[in-house]
């Protein structure tokens, strides 16, 4: 029986998509069977993250009319053997799939996969309650902004109404430089802010959006992937170590660092 992430996050643009594709792929890279389910009904473009959109035949609404059976609409990643995807077709409206029809099509899939991973669409309205209906656990990814942080304490005051065995936040686009100078809020502030436990922090990073426009998110190496590598690790273990984004702006060097980042 699989575990199943719901990946959200109240405000639009914070990284959802980001996380679910690369915290899915090091999940799969520690050998468990991952599947990566597009939520974000008629704006999907987690397919396109990791690079399989031109593999995509039938998708999930195939799949809840009965056009296709599952395994047909499963797409498997090219890099990451154990890690596929259900995609959710871009022409469909967000009101086409109801909330019991893609819990129906969660518990069908629960079997065959260790994790299952729902990618959220963006706000609190239906699409939102029909992503976490199914999940057993929740990820609140928000940015140290304060419309992110206002709108990640919005959904984890909602998320009280469901019945979830564990709620965490990833702290995602993260600046060292910017918290030991205080001009950003550190990962310690915004969960004692949140009242709501850590379980990752992601640096802001630029080779995340340029991987992300070339498909190559879970086949590259860059600085934040370590980040996702210890996230994956921390749902497996159910341990806490998290990346801290000050260090390296710490001491002599560090000053340096952040004295050249400003030049
Ligand atoms: N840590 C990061 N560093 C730099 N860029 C990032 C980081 N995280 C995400 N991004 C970029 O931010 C943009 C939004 O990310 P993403 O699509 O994952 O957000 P989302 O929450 O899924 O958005 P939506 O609500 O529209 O579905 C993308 O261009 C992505 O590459
Ligand atoms: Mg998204």
């Amino acid at each position: 029986m699989s575990r199943v992430i719901v990946v959200t996050s109240g405000k639009g643009g914070v990284g959802k998509s980001t996380c679910t594709a690369s915290i899915g792929t090091a999940l799969a890279e520690a050998g468990n069977r991952v599947l990566l389910i597009d939520a974000d009904v008629g704006l999907n473009n987690l397919d396109v993250l990791i690079g399989v959109n031109d593999k995509i035949i039938y998708d999930m609404a195939d799949v809840i009319e009965g056009r296709c059976r599952i395994k047909q609409a499963l797409v498997c990643s090219d890099d990451v053997p154990n890690l596929f995807i259900m995609p959710s077709q871009h022409a469909y409206t967000s009101e086409d799939i109801g909330m019991k029809n893609f819990r129906t099509l969660i518990d069908r899939l629960r079997d065959g996969f260790d994790f299952i991973l729902i990618d959220c669409p963006a706000g609190i309205e239906r699409g939102f309650h029909r992503a976490v209906a199914p999940a057993t656990e929740a990820i609140v990814v928000t940015t140290p902004h304060i419309s992110s942080l206002r709108d990640a304490d919005k959904v984890l005051s909602i998320l009280t109404n469901y019945k979830l065995d564990s709620v965490n936040i990833v702290i995602n686009r993260i600046r060292g430089d910017m918290v030991v100078n205080g001009g950003m809020m550190s990962a310690d502030d915004i969960s004692s802010l949140l009242r709501c436990r850590t379980i990752g922090v992601i640096p802001e990073d630029d080779n995340i959006h340029i991987y992300s426009e070339l498909g190559r998110l879970n086949s590259s190496d860059y600085k934040a992937r370590r980040s996702f590598i210890s996230i994956a690790d921390n749902i497996i273990s159910g341990k806490r170590r998290i990346y801290d984004p000050t260090v390296e702006y710490r001491g002599v060097m560090g000053k340096l660092k952040i004295i050249l980042r400003r030049a």
